[in-house]
């Protein structure tokens, strides 16, 4: 079995980090409890790219349990754990090719050798193996999934272009994906990696916040809880008016950049942070992305007004500008959780990874006779993976009556 990974010898680590992981993944398990016996998945390929934490090793470790054949890369060149891509390799014998700090060479030559497995199903974050998967198409492939808000936007773009050429189920639309891992597991683990890279005390910080959606509100709610002033940019009418009747300040990036300590981008979208704002920035001021490309703040724009670079630890770059000020940049700008933490909390990632399984599930059953276009996740298993998630935590809930049922969807009762 071919593989690519770092460092073999750091797989025992890797292991006791995903035993770690599965114990708080209830809903997940429970998926394998069930799948593990009749092997739905067996005679399937699945290539997955999605980041190589912990959490996807339980994945990984479900989709084998159920039949499948699997092979595995990266979907961003800082993001994998290399003990875990190690234990996959070795304790799972999984086709693995991903390793922490690849060039964008290696980095797509990690997602080519991915596909020579020829898969019938693809798992993606972020859509850099679907678009891949199109150029030179392998043969048996039925559907694929995707993870995150920025690879459905690629994709519906493709759909509308009349590009996508087999059926995607976007995972990320299911509630119980983006309304639970963009806002808390992103929400925590964002301001995890600015901590664990700067230790800097974000009680009585101004964090500027770019985007007011999922991951947007999570980071707020989150930086306002550890005793930050919140200031939010948006382009949306929307949602800036959510953030300013949620108590934030809201402002454009350019008068932001002038009063902000720490910066975190969460658009999706590129730009959002450029040279004129840069020079605008106090001395010190920290800027980190938690989209899901490293585009949002221009890095030419800051090296461009450079005229030292220094490296402060691991996740953290200094930039002295010509304007004698300093900026730090953490992460290269790429998802400063992943890059500078270990990703979001296993717990959360519990419910997105269910979804993941069970449309890879349905794919393998049903993607022949689906369209080539993006499919939502259904209500009926979104509902299940929430329940499974609420029964393992011990919650209970109430259910309707017939009586309820029928008022709230009749028209005959008024006043
Ligand atoms: P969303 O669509 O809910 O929110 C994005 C928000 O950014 C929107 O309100 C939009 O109006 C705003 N926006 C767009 N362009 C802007 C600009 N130039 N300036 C200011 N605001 C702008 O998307 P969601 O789910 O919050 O995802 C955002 C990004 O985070 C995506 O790239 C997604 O793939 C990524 N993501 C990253 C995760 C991580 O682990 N770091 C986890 C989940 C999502």
């Amino acid at each position: 079995m071919e593989f690519r990974v770092k460092d073999l010898a750091l797989a025992e680590e890797g292991k006791n980090r995903i035993d770690w992981a599965e114990a708080h993944m209830p809903v997940l398990v429970a998926l394998r409890q069930k799948y593990e016996k009749t092997k739905p998945l067996k005679g399937i390929r699945v290539a997955g790219c999605l980041h190589v934490t912990k959490e996807t090793g339980v994945l990984v470790r479900t989709l084998k349990a159920a039949g499948a054949e699997l092979s595995w890369c990266g979907c961003n060149p800082l993001s994998t754990q290399d003990d875990v891509a190690a234990s996959l390799a070795k304790d799972e014998g999984i086709a693995i090719f991903a390793s922490r700090g690849v060039t964008s060479k290696e980095y797509y030559d990690d997602i080519h050798s991915a596909m020579k497995l020829d898969p019938h199903v693809t798992i993606d974050d972020g859509a850099d193996l679907t678009v891949e998967m199109h150029k030179g198409m392998p043969k048996s492939i039925r559907g694929g999934t995707e993870e995150t808000t920025t690879g459905v936007i690629r994709l519906r773009a493709m759909q509308k272009a009349g590009k996508l050429a087999y059926p995607i189920i976007a995972v990320n639309d299911a509630e119980t994906k983006h309304d639970f891992d963009n806002i808390y597991g992103t929400g925590q683990s964002a301001l995890d990696g600015i901590i664990r890279a700067t230790n800097i005390l974000v009680s009585g910080k101004n964090v500027v916040i770019a985007g007011y959606g999922h991951v947007g509100k999570g980071v707020a709610r989150r930086a306002a809880g550890l005793g930050a002033n919140v200031i939010v940019t948006e382009v949306d009418p929307i949602a800036a008016l959510k953030a300013k009747l949620d108590g934030y300040s809201v402002a454009k990036m350019n008068k932001a950049a002038e009063i902000g300590d720490i910066f975190v981008t969460t658009t999706g979208c590129k730009d959002v942070i450029v040279d004129r704002d840069i020079a605008k920035m106090k001395d010190g001021a920290i800027l980190a992305n938690a989209g899901h490309f490293n585009v949002e703040i221009s890095i030419p724009g800051i090296e461009s007004q450079t005229v030292q670079k220094k490296e402060i630890n691991d996740h953290t770059m200094q930039y002295s500008l010509k304007n004698g000020k300093r900026v730090y940049l953490i992460g290269e700008g790429r998802l400063v959780n992943l890059a500078a933490a270990e990703g979001h909390p296993s717990e959360v990632m519990d419910m997105s990874f269910a979804n993941q399984f069970l449309a890879v599930l349905k794919l393998a059953q049903q993607g022949q006779t689906m369209k080539p276009l993006v499919y939502n996740i259904d209500k009926a298993q979104d509902q299940e993976i929430a329940l499974a998630k609420l029964q393992s935590m011990g919650v209970e809930i109430d259910s309707l009556t017939p009586a309820q049922k029928a008022y709230l969807e009749g028209f005959a009762e008024g006043t």
